[in-house]
């Protein structure tokens, strides 16, 4: 394998990356569109450095005409979440999808069972067909899912190992695993707010239908029935409105029906 192959070698992890960055992304962006929680928080990928990929062939033994069976994580997918429960949602999404456009090989879990380093994480390793002026290849890529809190952990966790090339002093290992333990047991804290942050974006979603329904009404009431008051009307909706109180919503919108069912629209 010639030093100057690489750029070709690593074209099809760069589109799978693309690919599946866009796909979680777009996963993200319908339970925005629907004021859902989103499990998805923040989407990154990368297709690991060459130096990278020889470092951990060395450290591995890898030999190099076998770096692409051998290395799981050329290409890199990462998913941070919110909360702990948030990762098993995004392991079903990734599931379900399981045999169509995404080939699961390996699930290892982190989670339940933590690196001695502290490390926690879950990782699915799958192979992702794309398809190429030459046909179709199976590209393998490792997915990583994380809370912010063990995303922050790892992040510097990795910068001190790589630091101390891999030999980090004794103490400053207690202190990471110790450290571990404590961005976890906020993702703990944190799961029990998660409830309480549902509530809030279900009184959003409720709210913003509402003022749908609400619109809906008055451009009908005037266009299809003449309704003429409509500066008074509107006013008053927004006094409502800026009351920030779905019931008053809901009360508003039922003396537009009352008032619909006078004009009979
Ligand atoms: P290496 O950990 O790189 O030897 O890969 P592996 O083939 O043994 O697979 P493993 O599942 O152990 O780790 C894959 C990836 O998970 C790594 O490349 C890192 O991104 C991440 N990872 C695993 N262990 C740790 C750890 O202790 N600390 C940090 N920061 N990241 C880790
Ligand atoms: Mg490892």
């Amino acid at each position: 394998m010639e030093i100057a192959d690489w750029g070709k070698i690593l074209l099809p992890y760069e589109q799978a990356v693309d690919e599946l960055l866009i796909k979680f992304e777009r996963l993200k962006k319908e339970f925005e569109r629907e004021n859902k929680h989103s499990p998805i928080e923040i989407v990154a990928g990368r297709v690991k450095g060459v130096g990278s990929i020889l470092e951990k062939a060395n450290r591995k033994n890898i030999p190099y005409d076998r770096i692409e069976e051998e290395i799981e994580d050329i290409a890199g997918i990462r998913i941070i979440c919110r909360f702990v429960e948030d990762i098993d949602r995004v392991i079903q999404l990734i599931r379900r999808r399981d045999g169509k456009d995404i080939f699961i090989s390996e699930e290892r879990d982190y989670i339940n069972n933590r690196k001695k380093s502290g490390y926690r994480s879950y990782h699915i390793l799958v192979r992702y067909p794309i398809i190429m002026s030459k046909g179709k290849r199976n590209v393998k890529a490792e997915i990583q899912i994380r809370t912010m809190a063990m995303n922050f952990w790892a992040t510097i966790e990795h910068s001190i190992k790589y630091k101390y090339s891999g030999n980090v002093p004794d103490d400053l290992q207690a202190k990471l695993q110790a450290l571990a333990e404590t961005a976890y047991n906020m993702d703990m804290e944190m799961g029990t707010v998660r409830g309480e942050i549902m509530d809030a974006i279900r009184i959003i979603e409720v709210k913003n239908k509402l003022v749908d329904k609400i619109r809906d009404k008055i451009e009908r009431l005037h266009r299809d029935a003449g309704f003429e008051q409509l500066d008074e009307i509107t006013k008053k909706f927004y006094d409502v409105y800026a009351l920030n109180d779905n019931k008053q919503l809901i009360e508003f919108d039922e003396e537009l029906a009352i008032i619909a069912s006078l004009y009979k629209v």
